[in-house]
């Protein structure tokens, strides 16, 4: 119809969306709203063990697949006996067993998806959720959205102003130091460190703080060129390492993941050069995997440029070469 001015039109979402402070807070608005307190899920056996420990908070029963050294998994053959099936989009791939999981399972689906900037949406009628988390893939220290195609359950809204008060002063301490030198790196770290212990000995569901909507407005204005250079640091990565990489497909890229046999000592080795490499995720006690206690993870944001990956590329090789020697 033609027609020019007025109050400015929104066409209607077809999924409903919340935020909250981090990745626990919205899986416990999931499990609130999708009644899974005391229910049976199947879970990944590569995780963060974030996610046991909340979901053990609701007494949920759980059950593992296997998931294999390329991310890659099958389900097992009784899949109906489960109230909800927990998918990880690892470094943000929505593979093939991915896919195929999602359109195999019928009931309630949680994807976990904390290495994308926007939660993966499913054109699908049956009940699924999906969050992210912007502290895993950006400076933003707490901030996470959830789509689900449900309503989502509303909660009394919390705040937890200690964890994103320590945090943004941590980061803002860590950038003078590399900007300068100024100060001692111990400082930045214990404040991360109190920051971590916050939110671990948090329950609730809380919001995400003033500072990290700004900083979140911030990430997204500058989408795209972070995702082109990730993308430029991945191709460069991979052109220097080969093999020694891992193969990553995906529209953001968040980090790259290393499979190395003697993975610890390597991670020490380029600790001396500065390097520090995080591991997604360690193994825990509830659980074992095959990746666990292989993996380390290159960050590819537009912190680092091509001079910073090369070097990279150098001293991993260097200190690779030798350990394979
Ligand atoms: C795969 C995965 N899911 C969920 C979470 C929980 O996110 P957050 O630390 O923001 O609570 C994390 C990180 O801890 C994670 O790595």
């Amino acid at each position: 119809m033609f027609h020019i001015g007025g109050e400015q039109e929104l066409e209607k979402k077809h999924y409903y969306r919340e935020i909250t402070n981090s990745g626990r807070s919205s899986l416990r608005l999931i499990i609130q709203s999708a009644e899974l307190q005391g229910k049976h899920l199947l879970l990944p056996n590569f995780l963060c063990e974030v996610i046991l420990d909340v979901l053990l908070e609701y007494d949920v029963k759980i059950d593992f697949y296997d998931v294999g050294s390329d991310f890659e998994f099958e389900l097992p053959k009784k899949i109906n006996n489960y109230d909800c099936l927990y998918l990880i989009k690892y470094f943000g791939m929505a593979n093939m067993s991915f896919q195929n999981a999602v359109s195999r399972f019928s009931k309630c689906l949680i994807i976990d998806d904390v290495f994308s900037p926007y939660p993966h949406v499913l054109e699908r009628g049956t009940l699924w959720f999906s969050y992210n988390s912007l502290r895993k893939i950006s400076p933003v220290a707490d901030l996470s959205l959830l789509y689900s195609n449900q309503p989502i359950h509303k909660v009394e809204p919390k705040i937890l102003p200690l964890f994103s008060d320590l945090k943004y002063k941590a980061k803002g301490l860590k950038s003078t130091f590399l900007g300068g030198g100024h100060g001692h790196e111990s400082e930045y770290l214990n404040l991360f460190q109190e920051a971590e212990q916050v939110l671990d000995a948090s329950r609730g569901i809380y919001s995400a703080s003033n500072a990290s909507l700004f900083e979140a407005i911030e990430f997204y204005r500058k989408l795209d060129f972070e995702t082109k250079i990730r993308k430029e640091n991945y191709l460069l990565l991979k052109s220097c390492l080969g093999d020694l990489v891992m193969n990553v497909n995906t529209k953001f890229y968040s980090f790259l993941p290393l499979l190395l046999q003697n993975r610890n000592t390597i991670k020490k080795k380029l600790m001396l050069d500065n390097i520090f490499l995080a591991i997604h995720w360690p193994e825990n006690n509830k659980v074992s995997n095959k990746i666990s206690n292989k993996i380390l993870s290159i960050p590819l944001d537009s912190r680092y440029d091509k001079k910073d990956i090369e070097k990279l590329c150098d001293t991993l090789k260097k200190i690779c070469d030798v350990q394979y020697d």
